[in-house]
């Protein structure tokens, strides 16, 4: 995959009311018009809530957690981001999905309100990963240093400001919960995968089965430290023009309750406050802790 020559921090455009990149907003009606095939799924999550993770469990199960065939591509080619339309190196998910015949998997950071009707028409599974608001958003913090096409993060204290007043976070987990059953969306939490990885309900929703030999390897292939030196995993396929991995690696952390290093306690108390305000609707339960 090889770079543009012209990457820079792109504004952010609103579409709806939702700040989208520039790129997926000037092809916005190509998106909408998408006709997924009823047997299509799509893996959902607000950005840095376990996408990644998430799509490599799921190839993995697809392919009887075979490694090598799991390497055969970086994880963008192998599962289409859908509404990503460049900047370069990473080609349009449009055009990815056209080359693919159904079942076609692919993920997407859209919230419930802007995903193509043609998944609720069809009847699509859904896979939604959800990240506690906090780790979510440190996650986020260091991926918008690094990917160099992203608006700069600016200073924490003022980046722990907007996402706050941005609400984007706060209404696209609460729009997936609201809509989980009727819409048969497994509804699922980073902080699950850590703990006890369900391997086995997304094999289950995704009407599979594994033995439990090859779940454990899956276990083991999906783990941090493996993934983190998977080439095909680790992002290292985007080039430093873009994805600067000397910032932050694409693969930081990956650890449960790390906003406990970066919030300051008076911050906590505060964003806790407006938390509390702006989730009153709906009881999530969310773990910021393990
Ligand atoms: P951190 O920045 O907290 O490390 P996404 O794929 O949605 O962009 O999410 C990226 C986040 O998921 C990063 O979080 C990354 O480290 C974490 N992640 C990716 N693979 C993981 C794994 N196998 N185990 C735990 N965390 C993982």
């Amino acid at each position: 995959i090889k770079a543009a020559s012209a990457i820079y921090r792109f504004p952010l455009v609103d579409v709806q009311g939702i700040p989208l990149m520039n790129s997926i907003a000037k092809n916005w009606s190509a998106v909408q018009a998408f006709r997924p095939d009823p047997s299509d799924v799509l893996i959902s999550t607000y950005p840095k809530a376990g996408t990644t993770w998430t799509q490599e469990i799921v190839d993995l199960l697809l392919h009887n957690g075979d490694a090598e065939i799991c390497r055969r591509a970086p994880i963008v080619l192998r599962i289409p981001f859908l509404e990503l339309n460049s900047p370069p190196p990473i080609p349009a998910g449009l055009d990815l999905l056209k080359s693919v015949q159904p079942p076609r998997f692919m993920k997407t950071h859209l919230p419930i309100q802007l995903v193509p009707e043609g998944f609720w028409k069809n009847k699509c599974k859904i896979i939604y990963v959800a990240r506690n608001a906090k780790d979510n958003l440190v996650s986020y913090f260091h991926f918008d240093q690094m990917d160099l096409t992203q608006p700069e993060p600016g200073p924490w204290d003022e980046y722990v400001q907007k996402f706050m007043k941005g609400k984007s976070w706060y209404d696209h987990v609460k729009g997936y919960w609201k809509e989980k059953e009727k819409r048969n969306i497994l509804y699922l939490f980073y902080e699950d995968m850590k703990e006890n990885p369900i391997i086995v309900k997304i094999m289950q929703y995704l009407d599979l089965s594994r033995s439990d030999d090859i779940i454990d390897k899956i276990v083991e292939l999906t783990s941090f430290n493996v993934m983190k030196d998977n080439p095909m995993a680790n992002y290292s396929f985007v080039p430093k023009a873009v994805f600067d991995q000397s910032i932050s690696k694409f693969l930081r952390k990956g650890e449960v309750g790390d906003w406990i290093n970066y919030f300051t306690p008076a911050q906590s108390q505060i964003f806790d406050e407006d938390y509390a305000r702006q989730m009153a609707d709906v009881d999530i339960p969310f773990h910021t802790k393990i």
